[in-house]
């Protein structure tokens, strides 16, 4: 089956002063279309960094980005919310934009103007917010912040999404509910890869990947089993 996305041989090294963070270390992976796959280990240990690089938010200092399928040929950095979404561990919501005008977000860059559409609206039922619609993200609980962004994550229904943590802050209904709504995706060929502390969260997955001080393995941390 053709890769989504590749990466080959990723390195990325943080250099403070004379100190430097190996944060990845001649990375190897695979995303293939249909699939969840949970990215676990340590703080620390890179899981951030590889989301980042793979989004285009961060360049990796050696090794290459491979897009495949229809993405093929295509960059990181040009690819549209409709064919990649990031949920990032800090949120990156607009503080100056209402939750509901958040989660449109990538409706509107596409040139939606006016009230929220009817999918909007549904969609930020079903991750419980519908009601702060008005708010301000700051007017909002983190958990609904974050439940912001997996909304926005998701209004275009995108082939790729990259998750940072996405329910971190979120009790047992709403991990399930956000999970759910991956798998949903991931039954309509979507690929979905979540960087989670959670093991509960794993059931949910076709693969694991661990990363332990910048090097990626297949399958779940060994002390875990
Ligand atoms: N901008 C930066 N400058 C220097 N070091 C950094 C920077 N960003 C991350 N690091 C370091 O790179 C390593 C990997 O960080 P990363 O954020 O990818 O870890 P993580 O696995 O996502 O951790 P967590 O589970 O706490 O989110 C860490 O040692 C971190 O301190
Ligand atoms: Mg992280």
């Amino acid at each position: 089956m053709v890769s989504v996305v590749s990466g080959r041989g990723l390195t990325k090294t943080y250099k403070r002063n004379a100190e430097q963070v190996h944060a990845l270390r001649n990375v190897e992976v695979s995303l293939f279309p249909g699939e969840l796959v949970a990215l676990v280990g340590p703080s620390g240990s890179g899981k951030s960094t590889l989301l980042n690089v793979l989004c285009g938010w961060e360049r990796a200092d050696a090794g290459a980005l491979i897009w495949g399928g229809p993405l093929a040929g295509r960059r990181a950095d040009d690819l549209a919310w409709s064919e990649l979404a990031l949920i990032p561990q800090a949120l990156g919501l607009l503080d100056d934009l209402t939750v509901g005008e958040n989660v449109s977000l990538p409706s509107r860059l596409r040139g939606h103007r006016g009230a929220l559409s009817e999918e909007t609206e549904e969609l930020m039922t079903s991750v419980g917010i519908a009601h702060l619609a008005d708010r301000y993200p700051k007017q909002a609980s983190l958990g609904e912040q974050q439940r912001c962004c997996v909304a926005r994550a998701l209004l275009l229904r995108p082939r790729i999404v990259l998750a940072d943590e996405p329910t971190a802050h979120q009790d047992a209904h709403w991990t399930e509910v956000i999970f759910t709504a991956f798998r949903d995706l991931v039954r309509d060929g979507a690929v979905c890869l979540i960087a989670t502390h959670n093991p509960e969260t794993w059931q949910y997955a076709d693969r694991i990947l661990s990363m332990h001080d910048g090097e990626l393995r297949e399958g779940a941390p060994a002390a875990l089993h």
